[in-house]
């Protein structure tokens, strides 16, 4: 049973939330143990297709835990090499959809940014306000908020600790989709069901394509698309997906 986190599960997607309403979701080791082994569990699950990651209406996370790290020593920080856990749900396969509303502040942003896209309302409010308590992002905002949103407006965000409302999100591309509060979830859980219909390999390595992005040459991003492009012809997804097409009917992927 778990505390912080609840899961919901709609067919082939999991809906994991953040469960901390009186301090706005902060995430603190306990959160990040529980979601990291939920996560981890359900990756396994040959009948899960992707997960939505979400918080209420308030908060999808105002940030790590202050409380938690505030009487924390170097030695100690680094002992634990605190945040590491949050590799490990970046590792996890199954794609990620982030669900937010409210506050997605600090660590609460950079968790968002880790999921594989964001689907946020128009109320949303993103920003790395470290800056403001004498550090500084920890799970990855300065890389990968530079990478979604540019270097200026990274550096604007996390020099500065401002907030950016979801509008201003949604134009910088940290934002994927922009829709009402009240639509965010079923909009996340609608592109979540869609995501799990496909061919679970297909999925898996467009994801791992275009993670390659952030990480090789383009030469060496282009060439491994196209090996893995190929690779799929050994699957029977791929034949079942050109021969549906083909007959003009809608396909049965087998994940196979
Ligand atoms: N950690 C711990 N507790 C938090 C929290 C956090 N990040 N954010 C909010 N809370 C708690 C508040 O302490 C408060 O608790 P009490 O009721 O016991 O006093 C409760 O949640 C509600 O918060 P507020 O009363 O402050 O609510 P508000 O509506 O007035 O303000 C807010 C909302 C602007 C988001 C404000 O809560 C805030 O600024 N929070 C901190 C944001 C922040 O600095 N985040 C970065 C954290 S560090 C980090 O994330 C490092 C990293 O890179 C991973």
């Amino acid at each position: 049973m778990t505390e912080m986190i609840t899961v919901e599960r709609v067919g082939r997607v999991a809906v994991l939330k953040f469960n901390r309403p009186k301090q706005l979701n902060a995430l603190n080791a306990q959160l990040a143990a529980e979601l990291v082994e939920t996560a981890s569990t359900l990756d396994r699950d040959r009948d899960l297709g992707c997960f939505v990651l979400t918080g209420n209406e308030k908060a999808f996370a105002a940030g790590a835990d202050i409380a938690e790290m505030q009487e924390r020593t170097y030695p100690e920080m680094a002992d634990e090499d605190y945040f590491s856990i949050w590799e490990e749900f970046s590792a996890i396969r199954t794609p990620k959809i982030a669900a937010v509303n409210g506050f997605a502040l600090g660590g609460g942003c950079e968790v968002a940014m880790l999921c594989d896209f964001v689907i946020a309302g128009r109320s949303a409010k993103f920003g790395q306000p470290e800056i403001k308590l004498g550090v500084i992002p920890g799970i990855g905002g300065s890389q990968r908020l530079s990478r979604l949103v540019g270097r200026g407006l990274a550096m604007d965000l996390i020099l500065t600790g401002r907030m950016m409302d979801a509008e201003e999100a949604k134009s910088a591309g940290l934002v994927a989709r922009l829709v009402d509060d009240d639509k965010v979830l079923e909009t996340a859980i609608a592109a979540a069901a869609q995501i799990a219909s496909y061919s679970k390999s297909a999925v898996r390595w467009a994801r791992e394509a275009v993670n390659r992005s952030d990480e090789v040459t383009l030469r060496e991003g282009i060439l491994f698309e196209r090996r893995v492009f190929h690779s799929l012809f050994a699957t029977q997804d791929q034949k079942e997906g050109m021969q549906a097409f083909i007959e003009k009917r809608t396909p049965k992927f087998s994940g196979k």
